[in-house]
């Protein structure tokens, strides 16, 4: 199907409840499927969790439950996180569920029928916090000289007998993909750090653990279980796979992760879908890292942040506008409540929210709420009522490229010079003077806030559809539509604040 576009977030691992973290990349998909929606596209959006090794077998040994207990409970919190966010996605995956669980075995023979799984032993240092297993020369130590991951947990020494997956195979025929398609990797700096990573010569891969149980045993092998992550990728295949409608949507267009994961993504994905024969995805857009105060967010410094509170306290699309305008796709960057007060009360109340409350009170107290005719069109005006076709092409290709914040910074460039147009045109003065000068001036504004409207969607769903009930038009606007005009003769509804001050 040539108009589909298939997009999916990583699946969360459920050793804990979800965290900002998550929810930033679950709201930057969302974005996106919003997007190509309004574009014209067929989407399919997934999202789901990771409910597999060891890291969960031992979170909850913790809370001494059995795992599968365990894995029921958080994985709620997370279907709850998907409605919190008010996402989009046309289905959850659980890495626990039959249906994928029969899939992976299924790829597993598949893989070894092709010849590149052998039974082995490995002998080395593995990171349960990242699911990992950890070369020489990624290992730091701390002051009590215990060996540390990248991620900075204490690493475990392993030796059991495994299957090894044949990476190394794969080297060369990895090295042309990325060769051949340069976009497969975003952002470019990323593309190049997994290609001199890959260049720099890949290792077969340990794909079956013995030393516990929490996982998919490997067929005919009952002692092994799957290494989680060759188990957890396929739910991207697996989530279509029982349903013939879904299958078309693979390859995935568009797969969102953090850059801790990228080289799972980047580099065994590919590998284990060349050796089952399976297309590859188009791209993979790899995110940064939100901190607190500077500092990555650990349960042991308490800071943190659920995406419940924020939403409770500030609102949704409050908190989603936050995450994509404050920083650039890609990098990494700092949250702070304090920031986020001040971007919401400027960005959203004074900027937009004061645009569309003033315009449309104005409409209501001068016109009864309808819509007139423009008569009397200057320079001015013939600016604004062109200026939203004008950036839709900007704002088209840095919503396409995942340049979110730069998108909102186009946007927002329209909303004060809407402003400033009030504030020159004076429309209660023209209620004296000339009313027919007035007509036009609100004619041009209501027609650029609904232009307006019709970007915002993806970046602030939920006020896009007040404001647009506002307006007494349906309440989701293709951007086909870029063109249409608000009729002559309609009549607007009430104006309600959209977005309130927020008190500092
Ligand atoms: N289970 C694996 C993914 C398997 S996908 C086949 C996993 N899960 S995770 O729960 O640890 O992380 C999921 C996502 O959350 C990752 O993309 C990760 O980058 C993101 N984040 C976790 N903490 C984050 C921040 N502090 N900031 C931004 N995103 C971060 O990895």
């Amino acid at each position: 199907m040539k108009n589909k576009y298939y997009i999916t977030t990583p699946i969360y691992y459920v050793n804990d409840k979800p965290h900002l973290g998550h929810a930033y990349t679950s709201l930057v998909a969302d974005t996106v499927a919003r997007f190509k929606k309004l574009s014209g596209k067929k989407i399919f959006f997934i999202t789901g969790t990771d409910e597999h090794g060891q890291k969960v077998q031992e979170a909850a040994k913790r809370k001494n439950m059995p795992p599968k207990s365990f894995v029921d409970k958080v994985s709620k919190e997370f279907i709850n996180l998907t409605k919190v966010l008010k996402l989009t996605n046309n289905d959850f995956i659980r890495t626990s569920e039959e249906r994928h669980k029969n899939y992976v075995r299924k790829i597993w023979e598949l893989l070894f029928s092709n010849g590149d799984i052998y039974l082995g032993s490995y002998k080395g240092w593995y990171s349960v916090r990242d699911e990992s297993f950890v070369a020489e020369n990624e290992i730091t130590k701390n002051e009590n000289n215990e060996k540390l991951g990248p991620s900075g947990d204490v690493l475990k020494w392993l030796e059991e007998p495994s299957y090894f997956f044949k990476l190394s195979k794969w080297q060369d025929k990895l090295m042309e993909y990325y060769e051949n398609n340069p976009d497969f990797i975003k952002p470019i700096s990323r593309y190049n750090e997994v290609k001199s990573f890959v260049r720099g010569g890949l290792q077969d891969l340990s794909i079956s653990r013995t030393s516990f149980t929490w996982g998919i045993s490997v067929p005919g092998s009952s002692d092994h279980v799957i290494y989680v992550w060759l188990d957890a990728l396929f739910n991207y295949i697996s989530a279509l796979d029982t349903n013939e409608k879904f299958k078309i949507f693979w390859p995935a267009d568009a797969h969102i992760v953090g850059k801790d994961i990228l080289k799972f993504h980047a580099i065994f994905w590919p590998a284990f879908l060349m050796s089952a024969n399976l297309k590859i995805p188009n791209n993979i857009f790899a995110h940064g890292w939100w901190t607190i105060n500077g500092e990555k967010m650990s349960k042991s410094l308490g800071n943190v942040i659920d995406p419940i509170y924020l939403i409770d306290k500030y609102g949704n699309d409050q908190i989603r506008y936050f995450l994509l305008r404050e920083i650039s796709f890609g990098d990494d960057g700092n949250f702070s409540e304090k920031a986020l007060v001040k971007r919401l009360n400027s960005d959203l109340t004074n900027d937009l929210g004061n645009l569309v409350q003033r315009v449309l009170s104005m409409i209501i107290k001068y016109n009864n709420g309808e819509i007139l005719q423009r008569d009397e069109i200057d320079n001015e005006d013939l600016e604004l009522l062109n200026i939203v076709e004008n950036k839709f092409r900007e704002y088209n290709s840095l919503m396409e490229t995942f340049q979110f914040s730069q998108a909102i910074i186009i946007i927002w460039s329209i909303i004060r010079k809407a402003n400033a147009y009030v504030d020159k045109k004076a429309p209660w003065n023209l209620f004296k003077e000339n009313k027919n000068k007035l007509s036009t001036v609100l004619n041009v504004l209501v027609n650029l806030i609904y232009k307006i409207n019709i970007l915002i969607q993806p970046i602030l769903p939920i006020a896009a559809k007040k404001i647009f009930l506002q307006l007494n038009v349906q309440e989701e606007q293709k951007f086909s539509y870029i063109n249409n005009e608000i009729k002559v003769g309609m009549k607007i509804n009430k104006p309600e604040g959209v977005f309130p001050r927020i008190i500092e």
